[in-house]
């Protein structure tokens, strides 16, 4: 276990059970990507859920996916494939029974979501299939041509809705989850914006509250991923894993003061080509296999191209597609071109990267269980194995739909031991502090241009200490607050897990997937053929 980082406190605000708002459940689900609502789905056979996420049902990763969700469906196409491409990707850190056991029970799911009503884009009745980066075969599937993220989670919200033993809490901020002193989890506390601060007594949790990207100033991820549920499970004394693995995405529409919306890497596998401002495709020259090479060394590559040429961004250059085809297969992508009046028949699409998907994340075995007991996760808030170094294209979403079903089973196994939720009188007090105050505001936008800058594509070792410096310093002054809004606790969340992974970071002294260090370029399997986990002292 290493690097640790300063004992803050354990929990955000003060708790008193003698004069909070209190609700009891079976299960709690925290989280409303594919994850946490396959998750309540699964719990719901057997028991009362409630389902609290932190905006509305749309507001997640999942929602935004635009590529894809991995499977074998293609007759050509085998489960040995997408197990050897997955591991490929992986680095050597993958956990290949993970891996199996991901993969073959994608299809199963797939077809079960087909049934609940995701429309998957279809070639004479049957589920077309596509190919992306790092995958050997088509099997890469689509609902509503580029938008295969919300047609997943508009069926899944849709039977979710359906179900009366599942309530539904938008707009609820958790806070942190409550453990007792033999170290079980309870529920969490939280907060609702016009009932203030609530408690949920569950007797158990699922934590499936995504992903990190808002850390970074360059981010594809929707403004709810602060990684609330990765801090929340290190002040709680969850053991965290790989977290130095960000995942970059090399093509996210370029246009300053735009939003960076995310260009799919759908469109490099039906032949769009990277060039750089001077014109010239430059991929080839980088990897063999051009466009369709892994996210990390595309991302590189870009960089790379974009420090030669001294440009901000490099090009997509869709102008050979046939448009009406396109504007069919990639009706979003199509309408956020149109509103930046970009006509792909004569112009190219500025692009850079940006951060993409939390790789690493809070450590489950292969029942979603976490080292604290009654509390399980699943989604981009958890390391499964699956990934390892690297998360090949469009493996996620299939990843939360199988832990997500995996942790509504191992939380009903759980049940059958617990007697039901559990309260226990609680005051915890926090002194107040007369340090002085920051603006959170401008600490948070700075904390995400330093994770760009220092804990970004391409990280070394005086990059990554200056930044763990310089977010010890405004820990200093922001840890110890008591903050009445989101915003507050948004921040510390994002102090306590950018720490983290500038730790992590710096503590891999090699090259491994996603993890680029320019002073150790190479990768270390004599040193480094494992996992970097993270646990809170006095945890
Ligand atoms: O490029 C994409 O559409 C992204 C897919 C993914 O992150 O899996």
């Amino acid at each position: 276990m290493s690097p640790k980082q300063p004992d803050f406190r354990r929990y955000l605000v003060p708790v008193n059970t003698g004069s909070t708002q209190q609700l009891f459940t079976d299960c709690l689900v925290v989280g409303a990507g594919v994850a946490g609502l396959r998750a309540a789905l699964e719990a719901a056979e057997q028991c009362d859920v409630t389902l609290i996420c932190k905006g509305n049902l749309s507001d997640s990763n999942t929602w935004n996916a635009q590529g894809g969700i991995a499977t074998v469906l293609a007759i050509e196409d085998s489960f040995e494939s997408h197990i050897e491409d997955t591991l490929r990707a992986g680095c050597g850190i993958c956990d290949k029974t993970v891996v199996e056991r991901v993969v073959k029970e994608g299809p199963g799911l797939i077809r079960q979501l087909a049934d609940w009503g995701t429309k998957f884009d279809r070639v004479d009745g049957k589920i077309d299939v596509t190919r992306e980066g790092g995958h050997s075969h088509s099997r890469v599937a689509h609902a509503l041509g580029d938008s295969t993220g919300r047609g997943i989670a508009e069926a899944l919200i849709e039977k979710v809705r359906q179900q009366v033993n599942i309530n539904i809490i938008e707009n609820f901020y958790t806070i942190d989850l409550l453990t007792c002193p033999d170290g079980r989890c309870l529920g969490v506390v939280g907060h609702r914006p016009h009932s203030g601060t609530e408690i949920i007594w569950a007797a158990a949790t699922i934590l499936a509250t995504g992903g990190a990207g808002r850390l970074y100033r360059e981010t594809t991820n929707p403004e709810v991923a602060t990684a609330d549920g990765h801090a929340m499970a290190y002040r709680a004394g969850v053991v965290l894993r790989d977290m130095e693995m960000m995942q970059f995405h090399p093509t996210t529409l370029y246009i300053a003061g735009a939003s960076r919306a995310l260009i799919t890497e759908a469109l490099r596998g039906e032949g769009a080509i990277l060039r750089d401002s001077t014109g010239k495709a430059f991929m080839k020259k980088y990897h063999p296999d051009g466009e369709l090479a892994p996210r990390d060394v595309v991302s590189r590559a870009i960089l790379d191209r974009m420090l030669k040429t001294g440009s901000t961004h490099v090009y997509l250059d869709l102008r050979h597609f046939d448009k009406p085809h396109f504007a069919k297969r990639f009706p979003l992508i199509s309408e956020i071109c149109g509103s930046f009046d970009i006509d792909i028949a004569t112009d190219m699409i500025p692009v850079r990267p940006s951060a993409h998907y939390m790789v690493g994340g809070v450590k489950i075995d292969l029942e979603a269980q976490t080292n604290v007991p009654g509390l399980f996760a699943c989604g981009e808030v958890s390391s499964t194995g699956l990934h390892g170094a690297n998360r090949l294209g469009s493996n996620s979403l299939l990843e939360g739909l199988v832990f997500g079903k995996i942790a509504g089973q191992s939380a009903l196994m759980w049940l059958q031991k617990m007697a039901g939720p559990e309260y226990r009188k609680m005051t915890i007090e926090i002194p107040p502090s007369d340090r002085s105050r920051l603006d959170t505001e401008d600490v948070r936008n700075s904390l995400r241009a330093l994770m760009w800058r220092n804990v970004g594509i391409t990280r070394q070792a005086k990059h990554l200490d200056e930044a763990q410096e310089i977010i010890r310093f405004w820990q200093r002054y922001v840890m110890d607050k008591v903050f009445e809004r989101p915003f507050g606790w948004e921040t510390q969340n994002m102090l306590t897990v950018s720490l983290l992974m500038a730790q992590a970071a710096a503590t891999r002294t090699e090259s491994r997937g996603v993890h680029f260090r320019s002073d150790f370029p190479e990768r270390d399997d004599a040193a480094f053929a494992h996992h970097i986990e993270q646990v809170r002292e006095n945890a």
